[in-house]
């Protein structure tokens, strides 16, 4: 018997905090200007959570989703937390979410592939409903990227926002709609150009890790900005061929949201009117693990996805990681 359970997203939801912070606030902070953010970015604002930690922005994301989809978190099976901003190392806040939220009788685990980890953790989610194993797989992105940035360094802290967004997997009531596709990527040789080098094994908590700086985020944006252009626009290409797709038959591109030039990129690539892009950088910057779910959850409630329509996720982030999912939202 071939097995013809498919994983469908269900049901979204998002949370952003209300503190806003624009690139006039920057200006203030490090030598910067309005302009050359948004020319080079893409980004007017970004929303900063002043209290809390990232379990935070995914509790009232989940409380949403819940609310929608009509269940309780009691009836979740497994909740799968992208993030690379854990309240903690250990427990996973996956735990920790769990325990606010409720969901007594759900396992789970935390996923670190930075801003490829929503499409790492939708995969994987998608396998496990596929097994016929789970029927409620929570699948989070969050990210309190606020909480790791140097508010004297222009070359991250004008890129970054904090967000928590959330779907949830059930076995598709139509197979021929839901997950269809993965195709997952990483690069080890790419860990140079992007990275926290402190508090881990490697360079533990100290105090002249403090004093190099060594807990916030790095970048060599112009590196990173060479692959992840490309990356991006490969792996959406490469999901579309390998499922007979045309830009005609996608109907919404959800780009990380890293850059409004990566973005473009990838939309010219795959043949797609800008229309059809899911474009938020503009209001809440690169928010990690939450970006794409943060539009799909955005975009839907807008009304705006219709039960059918195909849609490609696609991300690139630090390890390297990217990839794409094929969707045909069953909702
Ligand atoms: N404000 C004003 N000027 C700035 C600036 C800022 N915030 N940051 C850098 N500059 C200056 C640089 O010093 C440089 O000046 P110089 O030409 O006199 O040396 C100039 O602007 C160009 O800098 P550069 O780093 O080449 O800019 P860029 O066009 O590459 O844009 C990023 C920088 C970070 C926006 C871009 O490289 C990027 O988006 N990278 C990839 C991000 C990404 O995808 N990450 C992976 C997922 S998280």
């Amino acid at each position: 018997m071939p097995n013809t359970i498919r994983a469908a997203i269900t049901a979204v939801g998002h949370y952003v905090p209300d503190t806003v912070m624009t690139n006039h606030d920057l200006e203030k902070l490090v030598e910067t200007n309005d302009e050359w953010i948004r020319t080079r970015t893409g980004i007017s604002e970004r929303r900063i959570l002043k209290q809390g930690a990232t379990s935070d922005l995914a509790v009232p994301a989940v409380q949403m989703l819940l609310k929608n989809r009509g269940i309780t978190a009691e009836e979740l099976d497994v909740i799968i937390f992208a993030t690379v901003t854990p309240d903690m190392f250990f427990p996973a806040t996956a735990c920790v979410l769990q325990e606010k939220i409720g969901a007594k009788k759900a396992w789970g685990f935390d996923i670190s592939a930075a801003c490829s980890g929503f499409v790492y953790a939708l995969s994987l989610g998608s396998q496990l409903v596929q097994t016929g194993a789970y029927k409620k797989v929570l699948v989070v992105g969050a990210d309190k990227m606020s909480s790791i940035l140097d508010y004297t360094d222009r070359n991250t802290c004008i890129l970054f926002g904090d967000a928590g967004a959330a779907v949830l997997l059930e076995p598709s009531a139509d197979p021929s709609l839901g997950i269809i596709d993965h195709k997952l990527y990483s690069d080890g040789s790419g860990g140079d150009y992007l990275y926290m080098k402190g508090g881990g094994s490697l360079n533990p908590p100290s105090a002249d890790t403090i004093a190099n700086k060594m807990h916030y985020i790095y970048q060599d944006g112009k590196s990173v900005f060479k692959v992840a252009v490309v990356g991006m626009a490969d792996v959406s290409a490469e999901i579309m061929a390998r499922n007979g797709l045309t830009g005609a038959d996608v109907d919404w591109l959800v780009p990380h949201q890293a850059n409004l030039r990566i973005i473009d990129a990838t939309a010219d690539r795959m043949g797609l009117d800008k229309s059809k892009v899911m474009i938020n950088i503009g209001r809440y910057g690169n928010t990690t693990a939450a970006t794409i779910p943060l539009c799909l959850s955005e975009w839907w409630h807008e009304g705006k996805i219709k039960k059918g329509q195909n849609l490609v996720l696609a991300s690139f982030g630090a390890g390297f990681t990217w990839g794409a999912v094929y969707v045909k939202w069953a909702y």
